[in-house]
């Protein structure tokens, strides 16, 4: 992030401080259920706080319709979850830019830290509009973004008021551009990076690009009967992207080309159903049931790729081998989070999205050396692109 200015070049005593943060967590009846992403957040709200900042924190939730509040998507338990971690209280705007919250901010004193609504109750946020940027920056002095998770969205909380205010990257933006573009420039290697999730097509930018890096990639989830129809095998009911073969098969080519090991299951678990009551059979991928769903990698496959993590100095994971939320087809992945979590000399970066989940459930998360807080962020970096929101933070 070499000429993007940190926070720790920012004077924010007695400033107005606006916080892009990334708060879009799971509630259920009125509860925060994963606070992973507001434990995330504090380093930087509480350095801002700390140094005599008036800390003016704005986020996203959900994707309400854009038409005013509405209750599901409201900022409210999550402003109670983060008082709970910070041990204050933090005031709400009952609104984003309206007149509770400039009334919200007349009241601050430095050191204190206050939420607006969910920014994308405002329909011009997603819009980036230029007055409602306006609206934003007038609440305040300088501007932080240490939204990773929402940086691939060029909105106005994340790209436009950045031209209107002086502007710094929050920590957590650093420590994640940081260590995602250290892993893709300079990885250890050899660099393992482990694929899964239900389509090529939604991958395919990614597998291209790592192809150009990593030297084992590893191919789960239901993606991989794609790549297995490409190579001739019949693949049942299982999900298959018929028109995404010939992609697969070019992709195969360039690990070819590539020198890269490209590791395709040779087993799978497959059921006539997806249900937790499914019965189960683990067959060779040459021989799936015309009437069966391959529905996680087998236990031969999983050996297998439990090997490659185990010889590797990186892993990259993104996506899981199965369906880990199913009990009888959470194995592949269980086998995968575990075979990562037990290799302690690599330097082990978990891209976001269900792969989290997959950690968490698999009891594993604090052996990773990083786990990230954006899915589409931490993908669409890793697929080369430029994310507006770190852009928009150049000097
Ligand atoms: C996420 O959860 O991936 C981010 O918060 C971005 O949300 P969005 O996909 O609704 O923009």
């Amino acid at each position: 992030m070499a000429d993007i200015r940190s926070i720790d070049e920012l004077d924010a005593r007695g400033k107005r401080v606006l916080v892009r943060v990334d708060l879009n967590t799971p509630v259920k009846d009125g509860k925060v259920t994963d606070d992973t992403r507001i434990r995330a957040a504090l380093p930087t709200i509480e350095k801002l706080m700390q140094d005599g900042g008036r800390v003016i924190l704005v986020s996203h939730v959900g994707r309400p319709a854009g038409t005013g509040f509405e209750e599901a998507y409201s900022i409210a338990p999550i402003a109670d979850r983060l008082g709970e971690l910070l041990g204050c209280s933090v005031a709400r705007a009952e609104d984003v830019t309206g007149p509770s919250a400039h009334a919200v901010v007349q009241a601050m004193e430095d050191g204190d830290v206050v939420i607006l609504e969910n920014v994308r109750f405002d329909a011009r946020e997603k819009k980036n509009d230029a007055v409602f940027a306006r609206e934003l920056a007038d609440l305040a002095d300088a501007y932080v973004n240490d939204a990773f998770g929402t940086a691939h969205r060029a909105h106005a909380s994340t790209a436009g008021v950045a031209e209107l205010l002086p502007s710094y990257a929050g920590y957590l933006m650093q420590r994640e551009v940081g260590t995602l573009t250290s892993m893709l420039d300079d990885p250890k290697r050899p660099f393992v990076a482990v694929l899964g999730g239900s389509k090529v097509s939604d991958k395919i930018k990614v597998i291209d690009a790592l192809l150009d890096k990593a030297d084992v990639l590893i191919i789960g989830g239901a993606m991989c009967f794609t790549f297995l129809m490409a190579e001739g095998c019949g693949v049942g009911k299982s999900l298959v992207e018929p028109d995404w073969v010939e992609r697969a098969h070019d992709m195969m080519a360039k690990a070819k080309r590539n020198g890269v090991r490209l590791l395709l299951p040779v087993d799978v678990i497959v059921a006539e159903a997806m249900a937790e009551d499914a019965q189960t059979f683990a067959v060779s991928v040459k021989e799936i049931p015309d009437g069966s769903m391959g529905l996680d990698i087998g236990p031969e496959t999983a050996e297998i790729y439990a090997d490659a993590i185990k010889k590797a100095a990186s892993v990259f994971w993104n996506g899981p081998m199965g369906v880990f939320e199913m009990k009888p087809f959470e194995a592949g992945t269980r086998k995968v989070a575990e075979a990562i979590a037990a290799n302690r000399e690599a330097d082990t970066i978990i891209g976001g999205g269900d792969s989290v989940a997959a950690v968490n459930q698999f009891g594993v998360a604090d052996q990773m050396t990083f786990i990230s807080t954006g899915g589409g962020a931490s993908m669409e970096l890793v697929q080369g692109e430029v994310l507006p929101g770190v852009e928009a933070l150049a000097r």
